[in-house]
C-alpha cells in the first residue's frame, strides 16, 4: 500500500489507542459489567455503598419534639403547624451536640419567603396570607410581634387560637 494511505491509517490507530488508554485511567474499576444482575449496569457498583453511607442532614420535627416539647406544644394546630422545625432552624444533624449548628434566623427575609404577597391564587403559595414587606412595619423583625411557633398568639397578648 502506499504511504499516503498508511499514514492516516497510523494516525486513526493512534487515536484509538489514545481513547483506550485514556479509559484505562479515567473509568473506575467497578465501572460496568459485574456479575448477574449488575452485567450491563451502566453505573459504578461502588456507587450503592457510597449513598449508604451518605448521612441525611434533616432529622424532621419528631426527633425535635423530644427535647423542646414547648416549641412542639406551641406550633401544633398553630397555623405554622405544617412547618417543619429544620425549615426555619437549619439541618438537624449535627445537633444539639454542636449548639453552633442550628441557628436562630430573626431578620425579616426567613418569613418574607413565604409571607410575600403573590397573586398566583390558584397556587398553594399563593394562598399563603401575603404582606407587602415595603409597608407592612418595614421598621421591625418580624418576631417583635409575631411569634414564630405559633402567628396567632401576639407577645402580650392571649393566644387566639
Ligand atoms: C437531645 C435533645 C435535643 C434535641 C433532640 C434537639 N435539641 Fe435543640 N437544643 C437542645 C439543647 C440542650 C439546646 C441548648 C439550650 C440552651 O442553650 O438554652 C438546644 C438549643 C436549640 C436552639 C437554640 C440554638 C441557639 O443558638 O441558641 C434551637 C433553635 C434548637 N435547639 C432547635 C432544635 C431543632 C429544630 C431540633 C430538631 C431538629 C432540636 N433542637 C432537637 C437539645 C435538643
Ligand atoms: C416559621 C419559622 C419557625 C419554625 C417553623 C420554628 N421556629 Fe423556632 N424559632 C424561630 C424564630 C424566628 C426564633 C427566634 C424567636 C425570637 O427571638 O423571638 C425561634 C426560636 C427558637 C428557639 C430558641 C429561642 C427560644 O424562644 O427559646 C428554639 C429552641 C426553637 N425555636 C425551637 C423550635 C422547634 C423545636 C421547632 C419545631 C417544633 C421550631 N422552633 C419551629 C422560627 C421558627
Ligand atoms: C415555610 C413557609 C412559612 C414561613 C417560613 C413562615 N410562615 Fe407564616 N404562615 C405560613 C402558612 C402556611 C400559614 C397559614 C396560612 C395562612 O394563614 O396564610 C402562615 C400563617 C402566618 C400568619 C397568620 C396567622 C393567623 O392569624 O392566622 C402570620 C402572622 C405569620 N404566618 C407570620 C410569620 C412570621 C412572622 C414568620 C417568620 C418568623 C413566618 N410566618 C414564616 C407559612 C410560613
Ligand atoms: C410592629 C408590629 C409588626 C411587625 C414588625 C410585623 N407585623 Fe405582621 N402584623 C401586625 C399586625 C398588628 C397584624 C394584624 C393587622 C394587619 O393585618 O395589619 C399583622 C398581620 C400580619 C399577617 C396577616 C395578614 C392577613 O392578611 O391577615 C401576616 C401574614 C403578617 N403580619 C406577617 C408579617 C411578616 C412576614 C412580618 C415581617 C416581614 C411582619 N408581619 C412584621 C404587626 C406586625
Amino acid at each position: 500500500m502506499k504511504n499516503h494511505v498508511l499514514r492516516p491509517l497510523f494516525v486513526a490507530v493512534g487515536v484509538v489507542v489514545l481513547i483506550l488508554l485514556a479509559r484505562e485511567v479515567l473509568v473506575p474499576a467497578d465501572f460496568g459489567v459485574q456479575e448477574r444482575g449488575y452485567m450491563y449496569g451502566w453505573h459504578r457498583k461502588g456507587n450503592e455503598a457510597d449513598w449508604k453511607n451518605v448521612r441525611v442532614k434533616y432529622r424532621t420535627t419528631a426527633y425535635c419534639k423530644e427535647c423542646h416539647q414547648d416549641k412542639y406544644a406551641d406550633i401544633t394546630g398553630s397555623p405554622h403547624g405544617a412547618i417543619m422545625c429544620e425549615n426555619c432552624h437549619g439541618p438537624g444533624l449535627a445537633h444539639p451536640d454542636d449548639p453552633q449548628s442550628l441557628h436562630i434566623d430573626r431578620r425579616r427575609e426567613l418569613c418574607i419567603r413565604c409571607h410575600f404577597r403573590l397573586p398566583y391564587q390558584a397556587s398553594g403559595r399563593g394562598r399563603i396570607r401575603g404582606i407587602d414587606p415595603a409597608t407592612h412595619h418595614p421598621e421591625a423583625e418580624c418576631v417583635l410581634c409575631h411569634y414564630p411557633h405559633n402567628p396567632r398568639w401576639t407577645p402580650g397578648k392571649e393566644a387566639r387560637r
